[in-house]
């Protein structure tokens, strides 16, 4: 898992007047709602005594313990100690890491990590998703549905396999072409931030309400993947014949090394009617369930060390270009290592935020162990 990036940590509906705990990164976090209803993101463990701050309240726009009432606001920082004087002096440790929050899309995305605001990557938006903006501005060319998914499955595995377009034909009965496998090859467009690709496939029957709409006797299909790495945010668009358009949208967030959380919109340009919403999300969850049944049990269960100890081939070139920005995150020291802390109950750890990255003196939680990253001659080179 790595830090500094950001990921989506919970949809804005789900974010009221409550403090709500979420997980990110084997990490505990808490979100929260300020007077002006501006969402903040910090770290869940109280600093006193280790209380659980997503068990408390929200008082006047900070967050309050749930133990002895300490409050802080949306930056970390500790602004009441019940137990003091009212003008006694907070101690210079009395802070908690707040992570950068945006809300988009009707996400809550927070940076999990430490880089100043200034090297801080963009999370997409117009540029990945224009529909959603036009839709804002009363467009009602797709109808939505969206939702959420708990892949029980290591999160580069599961962001592997949607960019393996090899997979669809027999994994998913929707449209994969058991009678057609061929991945025509493809290049794989690689920015500073995302990767696409391209594909054609041979049509495969449609079932049900979508039947009427696709029919049979269609051409092949233009389907195009992409993935923004920085946000974590995956886009697939799949044209099932001229005119006819449907995509989805979703996010990928590690809870840990072996689940993995993705909140979905899948927007389409036919069958509009609220009536086919029902069936609409029955598809997109169906394919989800159905990558599930192979990334529960693949081996390893996170992606191996060494790209030699599985036999890669042209059509995974998409997932190559990914696991490259992963390597490369890698060797700048931001890959959390978890076997060191697996198990270990004497010690509440933080996800170092931006102002632990600005000085990281006066913090009462360790910062998670890093693996050690490369010296960057070698960065360059990789
Ligand atoms: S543990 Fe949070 S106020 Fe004491
Ligand atoms: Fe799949």
């Amino acid at each position: 898992m790595l830090i500094n990036t950001w990921y989506v940590v919970a949809a804005s509906s789900d974010l009221n007047t409550e403090p709500k705990g979420v997980r990110a990164l084997g990490q505990d976090l808490v979100l929260f709602r300020d007077r002006d209803g501006k969402a903040h993101c910090c770290g869940n463990t109280c600093i006193h005594r280790g209380g659980s701050l997503c068990d408390g309240k929200v008082v006047e726009g900070t967050l309050q313990c749930p133990y002895h009432g300490w409050r802080f606001d949306g930056a970390g920082a500790c602004v009441e100690i019940p137990s003091n004087l009212p003008d006694a002096k907070i101690p210079k440790r009395g802070r908690i890491d707040s992570y950068p929050v945006k809300e988009q899309w009707g996400w809550i995305f927070a940076f999990l990590g430490d880089l100043p605001r200034e090297e801080q990557p963009e999370i997409p938006d117009e540029d990945l998703f224009p529909e959603y903006y036009a839709q804002d501005k009363g467009s009602d060319a797709y109808a939505y549905v969206s939702g959420v998914f708990l892949f029980e499955a290591n999160w580069v595995r599961a962001i592997d396999n949607v960019l393996d377009p090899a997979h669809a034909f027999h994994v998913h009965s929707a449209f994969g072409n058991l009678g057609n496998q061929f991945v025509p090859p493809f290049k794989v467009d690689v920015g500073s931030g995302h990767t696409l690709s391209r594909h054609r496939f041979a049509p495969v029957d449609k079932t049900g309400k979508w039947r009427e709409e696709i029919p049979d006797d269609r051409g092949d299909a233009d389907n195009q993947i992409q993935f923004h790495f920085p946000g974590m945010i995956f886009r697939n668009d799949m044209y099932p014949r001229p005119g006819m358009h449907h995509f989805v949208v979703s996010s990928y967030t590690p809870l840990n090394e072996y689940q993995t959380l993705s909140y979905f919109i899948h927007g389409r340009n036919f069958a509009k009617e609220d009536e086919h919403n029902e069936d609409g999300l029955k598809r997109v969850v169906n394919v989800m369930e159905e990558d599930q049944v192979i990334l529960k049990k693949v081996k390893p269960l996170q992606m191996p060390l060494s790209t030699t100890e599985e036999l890669l081939i042209e059509a995974d070139s998409h997932l190559v270009e990914f696991r490259k920005k992963v390597k490369a995150s890698e060797a700048r020291g931001w890959r959390i290592d978890s076997k060191k802390i697996e198990g270990d109950e004497e010690h509440a750890w933080a996800i170092p935020s931006p102002a632990r990255g600005a000085d990281s003196k006066n913090w009462v939680l360790k910062p998670l162990p890093l693996r050690e990253g490369k010296p960057k001659s070698a960065q360059a080179a990789e």
